[in-house]
């Protein structure tokens, strides 16, 4: 593809599920290569069944961006929204998926993806914007920084899962 051919960010549509899925399956293998382990096997099925039931609709648990050169998806970012009742009362964003294909990388296409998480949180009153990093994942915690983000040292995150509920 011509290396002129522009670059844009638009939200999420029905229409980009298999994209997505495509970059998810990248993403993955990236994880995998970083944690020098086999991680599940990547099913594209089910990731389009799950980002169809829980990334559209009224009910939906997450909206996102994609990043389109021409045909091609080359980036996507997801995000929910939540709360923060602590320190400035509001509302707050959470990125739970980032990824920008490898061939384009350093052109400023997970900048501009981040750009518009953070047009949506200002629309929405929004505070701040929290997400996860992997400690091995270095590159990702250099572009973070880059960016002008900042560890949350003192509140690290616990995890309850379902084993342990009781219910
Ligand atoms: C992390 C990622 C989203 C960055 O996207 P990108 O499109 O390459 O980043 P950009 O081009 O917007 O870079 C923005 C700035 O960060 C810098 N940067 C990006 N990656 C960097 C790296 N690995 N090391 C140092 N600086 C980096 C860029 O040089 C740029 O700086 P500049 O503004 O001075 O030019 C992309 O590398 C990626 O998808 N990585 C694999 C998946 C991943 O790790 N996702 C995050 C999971 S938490």
């Amino acid at each position: 593809m011509a290396e002129y051919t522009k670059i844009y960010i638009r939200p999420i549509k029905r229409t980009d599920v298999n994209d997505i899925v495509w970059l998810e399956k990248e993403f993955d293998e990236y994880l995998e290569r970083l944690s020098k382990h086999r991680r599940k096997p990547f099913s594209t099925k089910n990731h389009a069944n799950r980002i169809l039931k829980d990334g559209f609709g009224k009910n939906r648990a997450f909206q996102g961006f994609i990043a389109r050169r021409g045909n091609s998806a080359i980036g996507y970012i997801l995000y929910h929204v939540g709360y923060d009742p602590d320190e400035m009362h509001g509302r707050v964003l959470y990125i739970i998926d980032l990824f920008v294909t490898d061939g384009v990388r350093g052109l400023g296409v997970g900048s501009r993806l981040m750009k518009a998480v953070a047009v949506e949180c200002k629309k929405i009153g929004g505070i701040d914007i929290y997400f996860g990093v992997w400690l091995k994942n270095k590159s990702a915690i250099k572009f973070y920084k880059k960016i002008g983000a900042n560890w949350v040292k003192e509140v690290p995150f616990m995890r309850w899962d379902k084993s342990h509920w009781k219910t």
